[in-house]
């Protein structure tokens, strides 16, 4: 029986949806930029969130999608049942279906139950259905409602009551919420449902009886104080999860037997010569018992994090030490070490996976398809890069074991002991260690431990250990970024809320709609929400504004704006008096122009780097402010003297053309990309947009920022650095206008002073070269004098030599410019000198060096020691030192110690022969 395809179970579940009047729209990035309490879109609402909020009118009654998703950060971390389990993933698909105040429960029951029998036609005996059974401490009843609505559907023994923690959603301590119903399936065999009703193992965490549909039926708020208020309208919020509808549809008992997972799966298999047999370890928290069930381990870990992997990074996030970059390294690293430990993989082997998913992927996910090769050799290079500390630190656990195994082993047998009882203990901070300096996983450290365990083991209570000093590591960090932030408080409520109108007002009446305090280490900032603003919001690389508000009372200065979501946030650093009063908000305009200068000259800019390196150029980041513009792109090599200047030449002589700028809105996403606009990936486009062209043929772009009417007004671009900034990706920064006339005259400044140090020569290159020559003769003949020095200093000492009880002694300063000449000095002696005991004190740079040199056989015989004796001498000169038994050296803090010492010296050595 071939397997139905992931692209038709999901096309049919949004054709059901388009023909139910809904709007289908494409999956959000996964990288959430502007929303501090999340780093990843984690459900298929979280892009809407704004809708629900009330920060900005749903552009569509009913709407459906299907949204990439990731848990594996923050409330939902779904991580570490990832390979173990057959249901569980780091990026999943969570398709959709919305009702923004417009159907409610009936519809979306209705509905739910029509797609699942009629069209994937799945069996209705398999189904289970769950209401809300009410809560007392909110105040809620039973939701009989969605209770008599299933009863249409399937009989009472099928519909569940469930409580709070599985039947009421919320998007998350405050916000919009309601009772949910969420759908069940159970997929064992018949024999066993005989034996065991379905409905005993309904969120059992039974890996064939599980939820695949949630539907919430939004009608609440959740307010700071935890009671709950109506919201205006009822709206519908559903997620179904993808991977295991297709499980369901497909009539298998894991998600990595279904078409999603297959072609990678089999494409594993075979790169690592190992077989799938589709075996898993009986619970989570088991090890694997079998090789079989430690390679499918491996490969269902490999098949999935991928997915999360090269997605993430298509959406625009590299792996990185912060943030969401690291949680796609931890995610990255976790792959490499089950391909290296479980598949023997010890060369990079995660980015041949990219093409198997990106041709997967193409029709529904473009993104990864269109940048295929840049993620590519991103995950390669990542891969290298770990595995070079992963055997750095393999190394580490090495050298720990084989320092004390073999003297333990002694100690044992001495004591009487067996010594094949020996074990090296691993502790807790060890394992902390490897973790924090290599990246090495603690689950990574602790098979590697058991593999060895003939030789160590972990100490009983590592893990709490290893608890203690990353929860000390944390509560450092924690500490030094601690901010409170209080409640928004209501000041007025408008329909149109939010506007931003500063693309055709540099100043406009603002109406304070709420604010809040945010307390940042002693000091306190407030956050204004306004009914409409002409600042503008940090986004899209471009810097925020800052400006005043001003009323006939008062004149409070802006300091930032920000985003978050969709609402624009301005930064005071103390509230208004009046807060009801109207406020002409007034960004600072000459800052703005600067703004503006640099954030055209970054079009410019992207239009002339895809001329001279390729159309492979993708822009990766950037940053527009009223000083700079750097610009993250992505391109292999360095990018050479010769095509910065082109560049260059290229962006001037476009701001000389004075082409003028045309913007338009509101123009339809598929009519804008017709038009060649460059479109960020990574970036969360509605379906109308903002096309920015400076001339049809050379920049049109999608993007919200602030440009200049004309080229002309840049008046002049300079690049002031190139550099890589990771695997793939090179950084151009640059400066426009006053700034990149001063960043030349600061460059033929130091060119006039190096010509004034020169004495003003008439070529200065010439000139250069000359002093470089005669430095390098000078050098020579200064080398020649030090030699002759020494050789001569090597003649004198020989002669002062003296017998010590047959040994041939002496103690004496010298003149040596460097450590290096001392030791030579030494060295050369004792090559014609046997017998030779010889202690040297030199002032070098102004402070005190020894040195103790012996022949070796005297060394060899263990009375004398160089590095004893250099550190008792030492001890004259306030310093320390070591080496090896035969020479010796030691550098000090005191000088005038330097005599004693060599006074010091034959006594000493006298006495210990
Ligand atoms: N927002 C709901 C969930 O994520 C549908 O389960």
């Amino acid at each position: 029986m071939s397997l139905p395809t992931a692209s038709h179970v999901r096309q049919q579940f949004l054709d059901f949806f388009a023909s139910k009047g809904h709007h289908i729209v494409s999956s959000a990035p996964l990288v959430v930029k502007d929303d501090p309490t999340l780093l990843f879109i984690n459900s298929g609402m979280a892009p809407f969130k704004d809708y629900f909020l009330g920060n900005k009118p749903a552009p569509y009654k009913r709407i459906a999608d299907t949204q990439k998703c990731l848990r594996v950060s923050g409330k939902h971390n779904d991580l570490e049942e990832v390979g173990y389990d057959t249901y569980h993933h780091t990026m999943f698909e969570m398709l959709g279906n919305w009702s923004f105040g417009d159907y409610f429960k009936k519809d979306a029951i209705n509905w739910a139950w029509e797609l699942l029998t009629e069209v994937y036609k799945l069996e209705k005996d398999r189904l289970y259905v769950t209401y809300f059974e009410g809560d007392a401490g909110d105040n809620t009843g039973p939701d009989t409602e969605t209770q008599t609505l299933w009863r249409q559907y399937t009989t009472d023994d099928r519909i569940l009551p469930g409580n709070k923690k599985d039947n009421f959603w919320e998007m998350g301590d405050t916000g919009p919420c309601g009772p949910c119903t969420e759908i069940h399936i159970d997929l064992r065999s018949d024999e066993e449902r005989a034996a065991k009703p379905g409905r005993e193992l309904v969120n059992a965490d039974h890996p064939q009886v599980v939820e695949i549909w949630n539907n919430v039926f939004m009608e609440f708020q959740r307010l700071a104080d935890k009671s709950l208020s109506k919201l205006p309208a009822q709206s519908v919020d559903t997620g179904m999860g993808f991977e295991r509808l297709m499980m369901a549809v497909s009539g298998v008992k894991s998600n990595y037997d279904t078409d999603v997972f297959q072609p990678l799966i089999r494409f594993i298999a075979q790169e690592a010569g190992v077989e799938y047999h589709g075996t898993s370890p009986a619970t989570v928290t088991d090890l694997p018992a079998t090789e079989n069930e430690k390679t499918d381990i491996a490969i269902r870990v490999l098949a999935d994090h991928i997915r999360a992997i090269a997605f993430t990074i298509a959406d625009g996030q590299l792996p990185s030490n912060v943030k969401a970059g690291y949680v796609i390294r931890r995610i990255l690293r976790r792959a490499v070490r089950y391909a290296f430990s479980s598949l023997n993989q010890k060369q990079p082997f995660l980015y041949k996976l990219v093409p198997v998913l990106a041709d997967q992927m193409a029709g529904i996910f473009p993104e990864l398809k269109a940048q295929q090769a840049f993620v590519t050799r991103v995950i390669e290079e990542e891969e290298i890069a770990f595995l070079k500390t992963l055997e750095s630190g393999l190394n580490i656990i090495e050298h720990w074991i084989s320092t004390y195994y073999e003297p333990a082993r002694k100690t044992a047998l001495n004591n009487g002991q067996d010594p094949e009882g020996v074990r090296i203990i691993i502790d807790g901070e060890k394992v902390f260690t490897l973790s924090d300096r290599y990246g090495f996983p603690k689950d990574l450290t602790q098979l590697i431990i058991r593999e060895d365990s003939n030789r160590a083991m972990l100490a009983e209570n590592w893990e709490e250990q290893f608890n203690f000093f990353l929860e000390k590591q944390k509560a450092g960090s924690r500490n030094a970024q601690e901010t409170e932030q209080s409640d928004w408080v209501t000041v007025r409520d408008t329909d149109t809320p939010n506007v931003f109108v500063g693309y055709d007002q540099d100043e406009a009446t603002a109406r304070l709609l709420r604010y809040r305090r945010i307390d940042k280490k002693g000091k306190t900032e407030y956050q204004l929400v306004f009914d409409q603003t002409p600042f503008y919001a940090e986004s899209g690389g471009q810097i925020g504004d800052t400006g005043y508000l001003e009323s006939d009372l008062e004149k409070v200065r802006v300091i930032d704006t920000k985003k978050e979501n969709d609402l624009l946030i301005h930064t005071t650093l103390e509230l208004p008096q009046e807060l009801s009063a109207e406020f002409i908000a007034r960004p600072d305009a000459a800052r703005r122009t600067l703004i503006r200068n640099n954030h055209t000259a970054t079009h410019l800019l992207q239009a002339a780097l895809r001329q001279v390196l390729g159309a492979h150029v993708q822009q990766k980041g950037s940053l527009v402010n009223d000083k700079l513009l750097r610009f993250d792109f992505s391109h292999f090599t360095k990018v050479t003297d010769a095509q910065l200047r082109e560049i260059e030449q290229l962006v001037n002589e476009r701001i000389r053309q004075q082409i003028p700028l045309v913007e338009r809105r509101h123009v339809p996403i598929a009519e804008a990309k017709n038009l060649g606009a460059m479109a960020l990936f990574g970036e969360k486009y509605g379906d109308f947009v903002r096309v920015i062209t400076f001339d049809k043929d050379y920049s049109v772009e999608l993007c919200g920022g602030l440009h200049v009417a004309n080229t002309g007004s840049i008046g002049y671009f300079k690049i002031t650095a190139e550099s890589a900034v990771g695997a793939g990706v090179r950084r151009i920064e640059a400066v426009t206008a006053a700034a990149a006339e001063a960043y030349v005259d600061q460059q033929l400044d130091l060119l006039q002073q190096v010509r004034e140090a020169l004495g003003n020569p008439q070529h200065l290159l010439t000139s250069l070269d000359k002093q470089t020559e005669e430095i390098a003769a000078l050098r020579k003949q200064l080398e020649g004098f030090a030699q002759q020095s020494l050789n001569q200093q090597k003649t004198q000492l020989a002669a002062q030599l003296k017998d010590l009880n047959g040994l041939k002694f002496l103690a004496a300063q010298v003149q040596a410019t460097s450590a290096d000449d001392l030791k030579k000095l030494a060295y050369d002696l004792r090559q014609t000198t046997p017998n030779l005991v010889l202690v040297l004190g030199a002032e070098i740079d102004g402070k005190p060096q020894l040195a103790v040199m012996l022949d070796d056989d005297i060394a060899k015989a263990g009375r004398l020691n160089a590095t004893t004796l250099v550190r008792e001498l030492a001890r004259e000169i306030q310093g320390g030192g070591g080496g090896q038994p035969f020479f010796a050296t030691a550098g000090g803090k005191n000088l005038a110690g330097l005599g004693t010492a060599i006074a010091k010296a034959e006594a000493l050595v006298a006495k210990i022969i």
